[in-house]
C-alpha cells in the first residue's frame, strides 16, 4: 500500500540484500519510521515488543529471523535455538509456528553452505504468497460487501465494523479484514468503517485509523463498548474481523473483545464475517476455547496509555490508581456458531468442519 505516495510492504530486504527492514508499528500513528533487523535476537524482539504484529506479519518476520540466524551460523544447533527463540515470542497466532516449520523443512537436508540462501528464499516466498492470499481475500470479501450494498437504500454507504488491526500493517500487504474494504473503496462502492479503538494497545485507534485515513476510506473511531449500541440502532450492516488462529471446526481466536462483538451481532441480526489466510488455520484443533493458548501480556499495557500531548511530544501516562492490579488477556475465542462466514483466499465458506474442508480438501487428513 502507499505511504505518502510511496508503495510499501510491511517487511522487505534492505539494499544490502540481507538485512530485513520493517515498519516500526509502535511509533504509529504519530511517526512513520522503518528499522532494520540484522540478527535473530532483533527479529524476536521486534515480534515480542510488537514493532511488527498481526498473525501473517508475525509469521513472515519469524521466517526472515531464521534466515538471519543461519547467516550467522548455519549449523543445526543454531537452527534449533533460533527456532525455539522465535516460537516463544507470541503464543496465539499459529502463523508463527507454520512459517518456522516451513523454513525448517526447506533447509532440512541442505548442505551448510546452502542453508542461508534457501531460508531467505523461503521467507521471501512466504511474504509474496501472503500478498497474493490477502489480495484474493479482498476480492472474495468484496463480493460479500457488494451483496450487502445491493440490499441497501441506493446511495447509502455500507457500514462495516472492524476490531483491532487486520489491515495491511498486520500482513505483508493488503490485510485480511480490511482487504475487502480496500477493494470495495477502489471500485467506488461507498463504505464507512466503524473502527473499534481496541484497548489496551489501541491497534484500531492507532493503526486501522491511520491506514484508512492514509487511503481516504471514510471511517469513525469508536470506543470498544460502542458496538452493541451501534448495532441496536441499525448503524452496522456487517462486521468483518481477522483471526490469529482458526480451528478446523471454524472457531476463531482474535483480539480480545471480538467475541463480545460477535454476541452483539448475533443478537441484532448483523452478519459477522471473519477474513483469514489459510496459514491461520490450525487443522489440528477442534475446540478453540479449550485448546488455543491465549497470550497474556504485561499489565502495564492496561494500566498505562501512550499518546501525543498538545506540544507534539509522545508520552505515556498512568490510568489506574497506584497499586491496583491489572490483567491483560490478549485474545478471545469466538465460537463458530456465531460466525456467518469465513472469507478465505479460496472463497467464502461456512464456519464448519465441512465448510473449511470443502475449500481446503488437501487438509482433510490433517483435520480428521
Ligand atoms: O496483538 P496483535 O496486534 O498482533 O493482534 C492482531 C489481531 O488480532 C489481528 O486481528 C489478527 O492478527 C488478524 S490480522 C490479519
Amino acid at each position: 500500500m502507499n505511504v505518502n505516495g510511496t508503495p510499501y510492504r510491511t517487511i522487505w530486504l534492505a539494499d544490502d540484500g540481507w538485512s530485513v527492514e520493517i515498519i516500526d508499528q509502535t511509533r504509529l500513528p504519530h511517526h512513520f519510521a522503518t528499522t532494520r533487523l540484522t540478527t535473530v535476537v532483533e527479529a524476536a524482539h521486534a515480534i515480542k515488543a510488537m514493532l511488527v504484529r498481526g498473525a501473517p506479519l508475525i509469521g513472515a518476520t519469524a521466517a526472515y529471523g531464521l534466515a538471519l540466524a543461519l547467516r550467522d551460523d548455519p549449523g543445526d544447533a543454531s537452527l534449533v535455538a533460533a527456532h525455539d527463540q522465535l516460537l516463544t515470542t507470541r503464543p496465539t497466532a499459529v502463523n508463527l509456528r507454520w512459517a518456522l516449520q516451513r523454513v525448517r523443512q526447506a533447509v532440512a537436508g541442505q548442505p551448510l553452505d546452502r542453508r542461508m540462501a534457501v531460508a531467505y528464499r523461503e521467507a521471501a516466498a512466504i511474504a509474496d504468497e501472503d500478498v497474493a492470499i490477502c489480495r484474493s481475500i479482498g476480492d472474495h470479501g468484496f463480493g460479500v460487501i457488494q451483496a450487502i450494498h445491493a440490499g441497501l437504500v441506493p446511495g447509502r454507504p455500507v457500514n462495516i465494523l472492524t476490531h483491532c488491526n487486520a489491515g495491511w500493517l498486520a500482513t505483508v500487504d493488503w490485510g485480511t479484514a480490511l482487504a475487502p474494504i480496500y477493494v470495495a473503496h477502489g471500485h467506488g462502492l461507498p463504505v464507512h468503517v466503524w473502527v473499534d479503538e481496541t484497548r489496551p494497545r489501541n491497534q484500531g485507534a492507532s493503526l486501522t485509523a491511520w491506514e484508512l485515513n492514509s487511503h481516504g476510506v471514510p471511517h469513525t473511531v469508536v470506543v470498544d463498548n460502542a458496538g452493541g449500541h451501534l448495532m441496536q440502532h441499525g448503524l452496522v450492516d456487517v462486521c468483518i474481523v481477522g483471526t490469529d488462529r482458526t480451528t478446523a471446526t471454524g472457531d476463531v481466536c482474535n483480539k480480545i473483545g471480538t467475541y463480545l462483538k460477535a454476541l452483539a451481532a448475533r443478537d441484532n441480526g448483523v452478519p459477522f464475517y471473519v477474513a483469514l489466510p489459510s496459514p491461520t488455520i490450525d487443522w489440528t484443533l477442534r475446540d478453540g476455547v479449550a485448546e488455543i493458548p491465549i497470550e497474556q501480556r504485561d499489565p502495564c499495557e492496561v494500566t498505562h496509555i501512550a499518546g501525543r500531548d498538545e506540544t507534539g511530544r509522545v508520552c505515556t501516562i498512568q490510568l489506574v490508581p497506584h497499586g491496583s492490579p491489572a490483567a491483560n488477556f490478549g485474545f478471545d475465542v469466538t465460537p463458530a456458531r456465531l460466525v456467518t462466514g469465513l472469507i478465505t483466499e479460496r472463497g467464502v465458506c461456512a464456519a464448519t468442519p465441512d465448510g473449511l474442508a470443502g475449500l481446503f480438501p488437501d487438509q482433510r487428513s490433517v483435520a480428521a
